[in-house]
């Protein structure tokens, strides 16, 4: 099976880390160097610090890889450090101490020179109040990098409107930036950051101020326009949705630190403590667990080489009046009943291929639970969960779909009266996600018997 850690399956590690961030440290004040220096003051609460020293923890302790191609989100409450991390990785604020390496190389050796190579060339950044010039064209203003960077202005309104076109705003090359929306605007935003072909994004809060349609149409186009470009994406938001949406991994900060990495999944099924469970108790489990979570191992499978006679055996002994059939390798070809192996039987058929249903409903390991529910409800049988190449990976159940609604309910209800801990507003008690389904383990095995 694919092992995760950190919500990095091990097919995602051969992906080359391209942002790497270790023990970075970021304080404001006079002293900071004193501080980091000083073991005591170093484990030191936020609080301690500012009331010993009076200097501010932005960032401490922060490590944390991103790589390429991932979407990768920062999310905490305000305050926590997020906009000053991501500030910190192009060096628009100076970390106290720590490692960053972009591509290899130690940025915090780099001289003013590559430093602007690295912003101009490298990254690309995207603002919460978008930074438009307000008397330039959206034109100029996406091709705003390429003409720092020296560009002739035929070559750099061409590749512009390129990317003009791909946010979806050909037609309006030549507004000012006060005749958009504000979507359009962070639009605008977004397609001057790509004009320039940066390999990483850094966009802080890039929809907090666009209300909720228009920002989930963003999402949804951002997400379309990184499985395009692959680009690989660090992306602060202190929404719970949002990043479950959009983020391959999620790193959640509080205070300067970042306390959990992983998955939505993993974040939503467990989270590290209770600020983290505050974060996330709001979230729809249908909405964020997969089926490959949800799915379980069938009592039987049947095997394309058996008889029909041997497999009837099996569903009775089994007592059960359907079953999956695979071919070899796990390759799922479709579902037996009793009653049609009994009509191949009276038959005289001797091959199972000849008795399977073609009512057979199948969904990918991805699959949200959300989406799932349509497909349960109008399928006959349990639908069957498989990889790319049609491998059975395991079956879904309306009583399992149901079962993680019920649930989901009974938490709206049970969260409502809980008493706040004062600290973190969230109660001590750990909350239900402990009673999840079986987890994919000897999932593959059971399809490659
Ligand atoms: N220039 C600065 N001088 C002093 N303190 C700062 C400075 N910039 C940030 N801080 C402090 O660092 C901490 C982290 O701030 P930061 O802006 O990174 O938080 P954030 O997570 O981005 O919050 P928000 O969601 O409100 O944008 C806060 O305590 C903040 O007061
Ligand atoms: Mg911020």
């Amino acid at each position: 099976m694919v092992e995760e850690q950190n919500g990095i399956t091990s097919l995602d590690a051969d992906r080359e880390v391209c942002v790497e961030v270790d023990d970075l440290w970021k304080l404001f004040g006079a002293q900071a160097q004193r501080i980091v220096e000083d073991p005591e003051l170093r484990m030191a609460s936020k609080e301690e610090i500012l009331q010993k020293t009076g200097c501010v923890v932005g960032l401490r302790n922060v490590s944390f890889e991103v790589r390429r191609g991932e979407f990768f989100v920062l999310m905490g409450l305000s305050g926590s450090g997020k906009s000053t991390l991501i500030r910190c990785i192009i060096r628009l604020a100076e970390p106290t101490i720590g490692r960053i390496i972009i591509n290899g190389e130690d940025i915090l050796a780099y001289d003013e020179s590559r430093l602007s190579h690295l912003r101009r060339h490298t990254t690309g950044m995207v603002f919460q109040h978008f930074g438009l010039l307000p008397h330039r064209s959206v034109l100029d203003n996406a091709a705003y990098g390429l003409k720092v960077r020296g560009f002739p202005v035929e070559e750099r309104y061409e590749r512009a409107r390129v990317f003009i076109e791909k946010v979806g705003l050909k037609g309006w090359e030549h507004h000012l930036p006060a005749a958009l929306s504000g979507g359009m605007q962070q639009r605008v935003g977004i397609a001057r950051a790509l004009t320039g072909d940066p390999e990483i994004l850094l966009l802080d809060e890039p929809f907090s101020g666009l209300d909720p349609l228009i920002r989930r149409q963003m999402q949804d186009d951002l997400m379309e326009l990184q499985a395009e470009l692959k680009k690989t994406l660090l992306f602060v938001t202190h929404d719970l949705h949002e990043a479950l949406k959009v983020g391959d991994r999620i790193a959640i900060m509080r205070d300067g630190e970042i306390i959990q990495i992983g998955s939505p999944e993993e974040v939503i099924t467990s989270p590290s403590d209770s600020y983290v469970r505050q974060f996330v108790q709001d979230a729809s489990p249908t909405r964020v667990l997969t089926a490959r979570t949800v799915m379980e191992q069938p009592p039987v499978l049947l095997y394309s080489w058996q008889g029909p006679k041997a497999a009837l055996q099996i569903l009775r002994d089994a007592n059960v009046d359907s079953a999956f059939v695979v071919a070899r390798r796990g390759r799922l070809l479709g579902m037996v009943t009793v009653e049609g192996l009994v009509r191949l039987i009276r038959s005289k058929g001797t091959f199972l291929k000849d008795a399977l249903d073609a009512d057979l409903t199948t969904c990918s390991a991805d699959a949200v639970v959300e989406d799932l529910v349509p497909l349960v409800a109008a399928s006959r049988y349990p639908v069957a969960v498989v990889d790319e190449e049609e491998h059975f990976l395991g079956e879904v159940y309306v009583s399992t779909i149901i079962a993680s609604m019920i649930r989901e309910q009974g938490e709206e209800e049970e969260a409502a009266p809980v008493e706040s801990d004062g600290e973190t507003g969230v109660s001590g008690e750990p909350r239900v996600y402990d009673e999840e389904p079986s987890s994919d383990e000897g999932t593959k095995e059971g399809a490659q018997q």
